[in-house]
């Protein structure tokens, strides 16, 4: 993605591939709140939280595209691979491990 950013005339790719990661990105946490709400994790408020500004920050790549200015979408791209390591790393494994502590199979 940030190829895509950055290379002037590829602005449409850049643009589809923004659209897909926004598309994706609130599938993925829609369907992951879904499972805690289902399975009241206790975490979900929290967890929740996380998703909307790990959301918040891929809409303000496509703004920043939007915008013109390919450095500022370069950067919130790192920052927003930066913290969603985190959160899988941190948050998500979380939900894994209290599933596996709860006997909660997901499928
Ligand atoms: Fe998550």
């Amino acid at each position: 993605m940030e190829h895509h950013l950055v290379c002037e005339g590829d602005r449409e790719g850049a643009a589809d591939t923004l659209a897909q990661l926004l598309a994706f990105t609130k599938v993925h946490f829609d369907a992951e709140e879904l499972l805690m709400r289902h399975h009241r994790y206790p975490g979900l408020d929290g967890h929740a939280a996380a998703h909307r500004t790990l959301y918040a920050e891929a809409l303000a790549v496509g703004q920043a595209h939007g915008a013109g200015d390919p450095e500022a979408a370069r950067a919130t791209v790192v920052r927003l691979r930066r913290w969603l390591l985190e959160h899988i790393e941190g948050s998500d494994v979380a939900f894994d491990a209290w599933c596996r502590e709860q006997h909660v199979v997901l499928e």
